[in-house]
């Protein structure tokens, strides 16, 4: 099987042209929650792949082709204040989505579908628009809380590449972070918190994006 995409805890594999098996590592790991979430959001008319089989850590879903917003974005860095406005854009349509009963409150009250990691590495853009994958973290609560979440990811986060590059790469970073935020159009005082402290319940995140990530947020880090 061509492997396509390798991540935290799941891999990816294209089975044939239309579809593609995404495995869990951990071969205890339902992905149960994962499929229904994507098939309930898909119903509801947000752009997500099909679900066509679940078992166990196996999920087979339609094939979403092309690059993620965020290669995207590198090979096309005069697009960002429009791919800012797409991901504002699926923010929206994800938290128009009355959550289903059966998802839990993990971030306050609210009752709105939010997808919890919803970053330019978790679009994908089709020919028929983006897509958005790794519902993993789905949860019910305050849409506040999911646009804080990309907003701290968007701008604490290292993107890989060479030293010569960083700097421009920050710049944009910071410039793509401010511009989803203005575009989302949310007051995200309150949610912040909440945001950074999911995030920094994270054992993986290096010890510079914790830092980023408190100050951000205004909140100390516990440590990790
Ligand atoms: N439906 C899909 N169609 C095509 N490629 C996919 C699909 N789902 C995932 N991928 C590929 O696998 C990678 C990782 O998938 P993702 O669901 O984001 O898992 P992870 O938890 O590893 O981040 C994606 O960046 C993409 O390259
Ligand atoms: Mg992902």
């Amino acid at each position: 099987m061509q492997l396509l995409g390798v991540g935290r805890d799941a891999d990816v594999f294209a089975l044939g042209p239309d579809r593609v098996l995404r495995r869990y590592r951990d071969p205890g790991r339902s992905a149960e929650r994962e499929a229904a979430v994507m098939a309930y959001a898909r119903s509801h008319g947000v752009p997500v792949p099909e679900v066509f089989d679940v078992d166990g850590p196996d999920l087979v879903l339609e094939r979403a082709d092309g690059p993620t917003m965020a290669d995207a974005l590198v090979r096309r860095p005069w697009t960002l204040a429009r791919q800012a406005g797409v991901l504002a854009t699926l923010h929206r349509a994800v938290h128009a989505v009355p959550a289903p009963d059966w998802l839990d409150r993990r971030v306050g009250t609210g009752d709105a579908l939010l997808h919890l990691d919803l970053h330019p590495e978790n679009v994908l853009m089709t020919a028929a628009g983006p897509t958005v994958i790794d519902w993993t973290n789905a949860a019910r609560g305050p849409a506040e809380v999911d646009v804080a979440d990309t907003w701290l990811v968007l701008s604490a986060a290292r993107v890989p590449g060479p030293a010569w590059r960083a700097a421009t790469v920050a710049a944009a970073q910071g410039t793509f972070a401010r511009t989803f935020r203005r575009a989302a159009g949310l007051d995200l005082g309150p949610a912040l918190p909440t945001a950074a402290a999911r995030r920094l319940a994270d054992r993986n995140l290096d010890g510079r994006e914790r830092q980023r990530i408190a100050r951000l947020a205004g909140v100390a880090d516990g440590g990790g």
